[in-house]
């Protein structure tokens, strides 16, 4: 995580909000911001893949290819993967960028689980990686998205084993780009002769992401459960046999409603959005690493990822630890 903490109140600094109008409506306290000349898509994500390479006892000359989801690369291309690969001293492997928002990591995660599957590849690093705060607008009229966004990376070393029954079962991906237009960013934009890179456009805020809250909000509670037990019944499991839920990070009410919805107790479903906010493609690794040094990522335990966002895309990511 870039170290620089920006709580509710540094916010409300800034513009018209309030502490406790981010707590009631997302669960959000505070949450990271990167610092301009330090930290970039790429170097926060070798940050994360070597303490991931040395945890799984592997080196970066071990890894057969990059799967990098981001809807912040650090270039508009080429993308953040060959970056990544090129500071972990790598050359000649695949690397390639998922473009999915806040499935980002489940899509990634199961180009990954594919290869590996096949046979074509043996050690995947799958890495999720956001720098919003530099996209976003810390002003009244880009509150809607500035008080839930954050930065940070994560990435998961996925390899080939031969253990029945273990590693991840299945995936399951989804979308509906009827809603593309309900959470996006259109610009800069190969549609527009100007690229929407005009000073109009930038002073009327055209290049700030947009959010229809309200139906972010429907539709997450809805497909979230959908394709959690998607993943449940192709596997022949059910609820009970959950050890730990780890959803995407959207907002906690959007967590506790799953959360219920699924009949979970609270100790089985990880949130540690109080303290990061909304990582986009990062906040399942992020919230899986957390988990897994807390202790509660345990040998044997069924775990379902899952996430829900722009595109719309949701998907869900079954795995016997
Ligand atoms: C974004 C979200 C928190 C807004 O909450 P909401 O209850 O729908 O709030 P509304 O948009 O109806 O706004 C309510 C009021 O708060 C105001 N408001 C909006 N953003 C605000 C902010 N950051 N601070 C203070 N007030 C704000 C609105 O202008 C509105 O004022 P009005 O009643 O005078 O018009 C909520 O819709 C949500 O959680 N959506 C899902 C978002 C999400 O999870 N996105 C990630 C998906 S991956």
């Amino acid at each position: 995580m870039p170290e620089t903490i920006v709580t509710n109140n540094d916010l409300a600094a800034l513009m018209d909000t309030t502490n406790e109008w981010i707590i009631e409506r997302t669960g959000i306290q505070e949450r990271r911001f990167f610092t301009a000349g330090k930290d970039s898509v790429s170097n926060m994500a070798a940050r994360a893949a070597k303490i991931a390479l040395e945890r799984a006892g592997k080196t970066p000359q071990d890894v057969d290819a990059i799967v990098f989801a981001t809807l912040t690369p650090d270039y508009y291309f080429p993308g953040s993967g060959v970056l990544l690969q090129r500071e972990l001293g790598l050359s000649r492997i695949p690397c390639f960028d998922i473009r999915s928002q806040c499935g980002g990591f489940i899509y990634a995660l199961s180009v990954a689980d594919q290869y590996i599957k096949s046979g074509m590849f043996k050690t995947v690093l799958v890495a999720g990686s956001e720098i919003q705060s530099n996209v976003m607008e810390i002003s009244d009229r880009g509150r809607t998205m500035s008080v839930i966004f954050g930065d940070g990376a994560g990435v998961c070393v996925v390899e080939a084993h031969q253990e029945k029954g273990k590693g991840i079962l299945s995936t399951h991906l989804h979308s509906d780009g009827n809603f593309a237009e309900e959470l996006c960013c259109k610009l800069p934009s190969s549609s527009l002769a100007d690229r929407g890179l005009s000073a109009d456009a930038q002073q009327a805020g055209d290049l700030l992401p947009y959010m229809n809250g309200k139906l972010v909000f429907q539709y997450a509670v809805k497909y979230f459960p959908e394709v959690i037990r998607e993943a449940l019944t192709h596997n022949q499991l059910t609820e009970n046999d959950l050890d730990l839920l780890i959803p995407h990070q959207a907002n906690a009410r959007i967590t506790e409603y799953v959360r219920k919805e699924m009949n979970m107790p609270a100790e089985k479903v990880i949130s540690n959005i109080h303290k990061y906010g909304n990582t986009t493609a990062a906040s399942i690794p992020i919230a899986l690493t957390e988990a897994w040094q807390d202790g509660k990522v345990k040998e044997g335990n069924l775990i379902a990822l899952a996430a829900f966002g722009s595109g719309f895309m949701w998907g869900s990511a079954l795995i016997r630890w």
